[in-house]
Parts: C-alpha cells; structure tokens; sequence
C-alpha cells in the first residue's frame, strides 16, 4: 500500500510555510510559530521537505536541522491526518536520511513523546533505537524518548 500512492517529495520553499503550519498546529501537540520554519528553512535548507500529491496538494512535511559534525536531527514530521498511512511519513523520513546522508553526516537523532507508542514503533520499523529517556523534555512537563539511526539503514 506505502509504495503505491503517487508523490513528490521536494524541499520545501517559504510559499509553503502556510500549509504547513496548519498541519503542524493540527496534528502536533506544541506550540510553534510560522517563524520557526522560517528559521529551519535559512538554517538547512536541504533539510526541509514536503511530500505533495498528484493535484499539488501538501499532506505532511519534515524540518529538521544540522546537529554537530556528524548527526542531524528532525525537529518536526507530519502528515495531515486526511492522507496519513500510505506512505508520506516513510517517504520524507528516507529522503530526510540521504539529504543528511549528502550533507556528509551518518546520524539522525529526535526525540519523541515516551507516551507516543504508535510513533516510537513507527521510528524503530525504520531503523531507529532509542538511545535515552528525558525527563521534562516537553514544554507541559513531559518526557521524551531519545531515538537514533544510521543513516544507512535508514535509506
Ligand atoms: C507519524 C506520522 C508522521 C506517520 O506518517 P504517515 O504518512 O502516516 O506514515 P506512513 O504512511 O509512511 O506509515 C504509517 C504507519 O502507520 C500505519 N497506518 C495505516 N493507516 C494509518 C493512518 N490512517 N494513520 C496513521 N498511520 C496509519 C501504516 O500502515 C504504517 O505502519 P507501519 O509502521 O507498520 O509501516 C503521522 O502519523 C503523524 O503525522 N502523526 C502525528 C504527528 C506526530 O506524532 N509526529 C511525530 C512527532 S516526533
């Protein structure tokens, strides 16, 4: 079913920071800014995707940012609800590894809501293992589980 759906997975420009803000504050538990996209865009341009449809329509996006010398991070992923399950998140989260991949780096790290079983499952079915657990990492106290992957098994 994943391999089937047809899209694009391009980087992401400013003209998309309205869409997909919306999908952040729909389907995220955060409080973000439109700034802050701005910012990961100027900060790593390669490391800002948007998986878009047939019709041009964007259904989820990845922001990450250069980590130290050898590790990025992806501080946000998501899909819009309406078009997750087949395939948009695994899509992005490759092509976020061959962008850190040609950006001469071997890690990806994040950090996921140590609640979130259905995402930390998601990760580790692409090669992430949790490496740490924070506690208060979130801003209304939660913790967070630490996960990493090596980019080669991540494409
Ligand atoms: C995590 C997330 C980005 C995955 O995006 P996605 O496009 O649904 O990902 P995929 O389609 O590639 O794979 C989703 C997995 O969920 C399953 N799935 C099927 N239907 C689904 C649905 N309607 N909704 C969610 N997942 C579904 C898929 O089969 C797949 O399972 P697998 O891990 O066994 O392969 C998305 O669920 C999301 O935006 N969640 C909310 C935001 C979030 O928690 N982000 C992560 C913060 S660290």
């Amino acid at each position: 079913m994943t391999n089937t759906f047809l899209m694009l997975i391009r980087q992401m420009t400013a003209r998309d920071v309205d869409r997909v803000y919306e999908i952040a504050c729909r389907s995220l538990d955060e409080y973000y800014t439109k700034e802050v996209f701005y910012f990961l865009i100027d900060g790593w341009p390669s490391g800002q995707l948007v998986a878009v449809n047939m019709i041009g329509n964007i259904m989820g996006f990845i922001s990450g940012a250069r980590l130290t010398r050898d590790k990025t991070t992806v501080s946000l992923l998501a899909v819009d609800d309406m078009y997750r399950g087949v395939g948009a998140g695994s899509g992005l989260l490759r092509e976020f590894g061959l962008r850190t991949s040609m950006d001469g780096k071997q890690h990806i790290q994040l950090e996921v809501r140590s609640t979130n079983a259905d995402v930390i499952s998601f990760y580790r079915k692409r090669g992430f293992v949790v490496t740490e657990y924070i506690k208060g990492f979130y801003n209304n106290g939660g913790d967070a589980v630490r996960m990493v992957c090596s980019v080669r098994a991540n494409s």
